[in-house]
Order: C-alpha cells, then sequence, then structure tokens
C-alpha cells in the first residue's frame, strides 16, 4: 500500500465518511487508481476495481482487501474499457456482490511518447478510445446505478492540451474530449443528483505514467512550483474531497493537482532539435 499508515490519523478525513458505499474503479490496479481507491476503502467503501490484465487486477484487488478490516473488494480482470459490454459485465458482477455502485472512476488510460511522424492513426485511436470513449463507456455502464444512489463520476484527465506538449498529441486530443466530457455530463445529469468533476493529475512520482513520460530526469520536481513532484497521496486527498459531502455543490469542475506545474508552461530543453529530427525521418506507415 502506498498511503502512509498514519494517513488516516493524520488527514483532515473523518473515519468511516463513506461507509455502506461503493466506488466502481476502471484502472483502478495502475498506480494512481489504485490509491485513489485504497483512500475510498480506508475511510469506509467497499470497491470494485476493473482492469485488462487478470494477475495484476487479482493481486491489486487482494491488496486493497487487506487497508481495512471487513473491506469487500472485487476484482473485475478481463475488461477492456473500448467496449461497453464488458464494462456492464463488471458493473453487474459488482452490483451482484457489493449490492450497489455509488461512485465512478473512470480512471482507465493508455499512453507513450510519440511524435507525430511516428504516431500511427491506429496508435492516435488507440488511445483516443482508451481515455475518452473508455471514459464514456463507464459512465454509460454505471448509468442505472449513479441514477439509483444519486451518485458521483470522477474522471481521471491530465494537464497536457492546456499548452502544446510534445509527443502527447493523442493524450492531449483524448483528455480534452475527457473535460469537454465531463462537462456535458455535470449539466445533463446535475438534476438526477449526480455529479460529475475531473482531476486532473501532474507529474506524480513513481507512477508508470511519469517513467515513461520524464524518463532520466531527475530535475523536474525541482521546477515545479511547490518544488517536488506530486504524489499518489494528493491525488486520493482530492479524490476523498470531490466525493465527500464536502463537495456537495461541487459539479462540472476540472480540479488541477499538480503542484502550479502547468502554468510554468512548456519546458524547452532538448526538445525542440529531438522534435525536428524524429519529424524529419521519412516513416512510410500511415
Ligand atoms: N510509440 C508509437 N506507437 C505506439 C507505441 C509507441 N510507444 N506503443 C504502441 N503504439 C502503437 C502500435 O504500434 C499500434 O499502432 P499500429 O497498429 O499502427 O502499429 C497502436 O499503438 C496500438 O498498439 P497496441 O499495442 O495494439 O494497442 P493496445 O490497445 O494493446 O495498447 C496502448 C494500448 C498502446 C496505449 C498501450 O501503451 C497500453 O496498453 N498502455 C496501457 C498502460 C499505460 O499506458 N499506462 C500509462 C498511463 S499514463
Amino acid at each position: 500500500m502506498v498511503l502512509e499508515d498514519n494517513w488516516l490519523h493524520s488527514s483532515v478525513w473523518k473515519q468511516g465518511i463513506f461507509a455502506g458505499k461503493v466506488v466502481f474503479v476502471t484502472g483502478g490496479a495502475g498506480t494512481i487508481c489504485k490509491d485513489q481507491t485504497e483512500a475510498m476503502i480506508r475511510l469506509g467503501a467497499d470497491a470494485a476495481i476493473v482492469g485488462r490484465n487478470q494477475q495484476k487486477t487479482d493481486v491489486a484487488a487482494e491488496e486493497l482487501r487487506k487497508v481495512r478490516n471487513g473491506a469487500k473488494v472485487v476484482s473485475c480482470p478481463n475488461v477492456d474499457v473500448r467496449d461497453v459490454h464488458s464494462i456492464a459485465e463488471a458493473v453487474r458482477k459488482t452490483v451482484g456482490e457489493l449490492g450497489r455502485i455509488d461512485f465512478v472512476i473512470a480512471g482507465a488510460a493508455g499512453n507513450f511518447l510519440a511524435d507525430f511522424n511516428h504516431l500511427s492513426s491506429n496508435a492516435f485511436k488507440s488511445v483516443v478510445d482508451i481515455d475518452l470513449l473508455g471514459s464514456f463507456n463507464t459512465v454509460k455502464a454505471c448509468f442505472d446505478q449513479l441514477r439509483s444512489n444519486r451518485g458521483a463520476v470522477l474522471f481521471v484527465s491530465a494537464t497536457l492540451h492546456y499548452y502544446g506538449v510534445p509527443f502527447q498529441i493523442h493524450v492531449g486530443a483524448a483528455k480534452a474530449g475527457v473535460d469537454a466530457l465531463s462537462n456535458a455530463l455535470a449539466v445533463e445529469l446535475g438534476p438526477l443528483g449526480i455529479r460529475v468533476n475531473a482531476l486532473a493529475p501532474g507529474p506524480i512520482a513513481n507512477t508508470e505514467g511519469i517513467r515513461r513520460l520524464a524518463g532520466k530526469n531527475k530535475t523536474l520536481g525541482s521546477s515545479i512550483p511547490i518544488g517536488r513532484l506530486g504524489t499518489t497521496t494528493d491525488i486520493a486527498n482530492s479524490t476523498v474531497y470531490l466525493f465527500s459531502s464536502a463537495a456537495a455543490y461541487v459539479t462540472g469542475t476540472v480540479q488541477v493537482v499538480d503542484g502550479g506545474n502547468w502554468h510554468m508552461g512548456y519546458r524547452k530543453g532538448e526538445y525542440p532539435v529531438k522534435i525536428l529530427e524524429m519529424n524529419q525521418e521519412k516513416v512510410t506507415k500511415l
């Protein structure tokens, strides 16, 4: 587990605030979403985690069961969020075992670094399908439960589309769509008592994302206004706030949790040379 042992006691949150509630999390075995789930469980919720990989999802569910005595965590492996029926099956399993779904975290995402020249049409589509269509499908499959329980949705977005970020064309486009989806759903579903928000993490330490995106850049933390990389605990705390009754009047927002990073814009470094070289190479594949 990644949250510190004393997280619950040192945090501002009150024990048991999510007792009797169930959170359904796509990408729930990934570092960020797993820690969001852990925080919800520690505060009383039961959970279902949804993933593509059987072993990874089962192991994560087993670990999450241990964070609170009596916690129920359902593992829903072999689910591809690009297939709405596959998520619907996970919803049926969750409701069958846990009785309900109150909160939904649409966190499943795909990412890699690629310049435009090397980004095939299918690669672009793969990421847009996982991040954007997958987010739509997740809410679609959970809608009956959200409506019955006056639930809440949290999309995991990004800050990559606030300005031009090289090698992230696919993700920026997908996450811009996620924000648009979130805003429109907040307006449509508000009258049903369903709140919809997005959370946009900046660079978060010890995640697959930062390993893929920052690579060997060890100084990134010191160039962020708050002076460090984010932690999954930072994301977990924002998640708790947005699902809690403290945010009862908060919907249609994007909560940026990035230490002020995106306001610094795009840092040049060696990128312009690299981008030029990569885009000059002759690539035949579309
Ligand atoms: N650079 C350029 N293109 C890449 C790539 C890379 N690093 N990795 C994959 N692609 C391309 C593939 O070549 C393929 O395109 P093609 O058919 O034109 O050759 C396309 O992306 C789809 O790849 P595939 O492996 O079939 O897709 P997938 O659906 O199994 O995987 C990805 C989806 C590509 C997003 C994969 O990176 C993934 O599953 N990631 C999940 C985990 C993750 O990214 N976590 C980080 C979250 S921040």
